[in-house]
């Protein structure tokens, strides 16, 4: 079975890597890998970590790139390759515009797409902004789902997806993250070497989604300023997306403010290694809800909505909103009141028990079998 793999992105190779690197080896599969680099360097950290090298590489980053342009970037990049390697299947993750315009441009070429985390939803088609709709269309394209939870493929068959395409597998993220958290590290990161992890709370925030840009970032980051400048012993750190938009908002507030260090994107592993050394995480971002629990650390998403209620329900993730109010109110509750922290200190896998590549991996080696019986 022949087997393109496209992603573009950090969290998307993130949570990719360890099932290219499964598909490798796997003598059953040849396993081709395009990389859009929708990011950048945000990519190129991942790839050295999981040693990777893709065989395409599309190169499309612009600065301040717009959503059209990546989806008609990706689309026409995409179309040579397919022509030329004719695989199977193409494989795709979540909910980026790399996501969504890889699959168009495999059933443009007739080509079967596989969806992996396929399945989330917050039903409203602006938030977040542009990944629900993403994922959406990916799902309508997809001719195979690889749902994380049962709540994910509950979604699926709300749309009609047939039952016998859903498999649940639980989420990769969980697997590329015991691959790195379980061994030994050590800070080399300069601003990290000298942090008390000790003696310091330390709060990990990280924000940058398209719909938070403006003033409910602007929010938000004043209502970690209000925590730095109130607790004289928390360390707030913060490795500052690449997005200038991002880095704009953040400079504006959160720079030159004792006790708060804004440093560069963190490869992924001392990025775990952050987290896991943290008393609590501040961010907007969609993995890292899955991977917190994990680790056993709250957090506070700096959100209207969740496509990951799981996190939730087991405990260790609140919503926070984006006032400046409610998040300032919310950090507090957990600096100060010890049973709030307690009941969400608490490690859990609503998302998966890190064997969720092998899973797929015998999922799509029996669907090939079946489509050459059918032919
Ligand atoms: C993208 C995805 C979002 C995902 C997020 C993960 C879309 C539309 N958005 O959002 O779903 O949650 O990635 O981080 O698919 N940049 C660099 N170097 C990098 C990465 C980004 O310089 O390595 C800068 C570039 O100026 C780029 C900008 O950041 O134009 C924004 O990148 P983009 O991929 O368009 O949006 P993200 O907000 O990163
Ligand atoms: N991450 C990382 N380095 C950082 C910040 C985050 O490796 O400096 C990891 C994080 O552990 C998670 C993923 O990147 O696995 C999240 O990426 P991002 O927030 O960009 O996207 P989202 O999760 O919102 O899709």
């Amino acid at each position: 079975m022949k087997v393109l793999t496209v992603f573009g992105t950090r969290p998307e190779a993130i949570k990719m890597a360890p099932l290219v690197k499964k598909m490798n080896k796997d003598s059953r599969i040849e396993s081709i890998l395009c990389v859009t680099a929708q990011h950048r360097e945000m990519l190129d950290q991942v790839m050295e970590l999981f040693e990777l090298v893709p065989d395409y590489d599309l190169n499309i980053m612009k600065p301040n790139q717009t959503i059209s342009q990546i989806t008609s970037n990706v689309l026409i990049g995409l179309e040579e390759i397919l022509k030329k390697e004719k695989p199977d299947m193409i494989l795709v993750h979540g909910d980026t515009t790399t996501t969504f315009a890889s699959a168009l441009a495999g059933f443009y070429q007739r080509i079967k797409v596989g969806h992996v985390e396929a399945g989330l939803r917050t039903y409203d088609k602006y938030s977040p902004y542009p990944e629900e709709m993403n994922r959406i269309l990916t799902g309508n394209i997809a001719d195979i789902h690889f749902a994380p939870t049962e709540r994910n493929r509950q979604n699926l068959l709300r749309e009609a997806i047939p039952d016998d395409k859903i498999f649940i597998t639980g989420n990769t993220v969980i697997d590329a993250l015991l691959e790195v958290a379980n061994k030994p590290y050590e800070f080399e990161n300069e601003v990290l070497k000298d942090i008390d992890f000790e003696n310091k709370r330390v709060i990990t925030v990280t924000c940058h989604r398209r719909e938070n840009l403006g003033e409910n970032m602007e929010h938000i980051f004043s209502a970690i300023k209000d925590i730095a400048e109130e607790f004289d012993d928390t360390e707030i750190i913060y490795p500052v997306h690449m997005n200038p938009k991002v880095r704009d908002i953040a400079r504006k507030i959160l720079g030159n403010t004792r006790r708060i260090h804004l440093i560069e994107p963190l490869q992924y592993q001392p990025f775990v290694n952050l987290m896991a050394r943290s008393y609590l995480i501040i961010t907007d971002s969609g993995g890292m809800q899955e991977e917190a629990p994990s680790l056993g650390k709250p957090v506070l998403v700096v959100r209207k909505e969740t496509e990951r209620p799981e996190a939730i329900e087991a405990g260790t993730v609140k919503l926070a909103g984006v006032s400046r109010d409610t998040i300032y109110r919310m950090t507090k509750e957990l600096l100060t009141d010890k049973d709030a922290y307690e009941k969400m200190a608490h490690a859990a896998n609503p998302y998966g028990d890190g064997h969720a590549c092998e899973r797929i991996i015998e999922i799509l080696v029996q669907y090939e079998q079946q489509a050459a019986h059918s032919d």
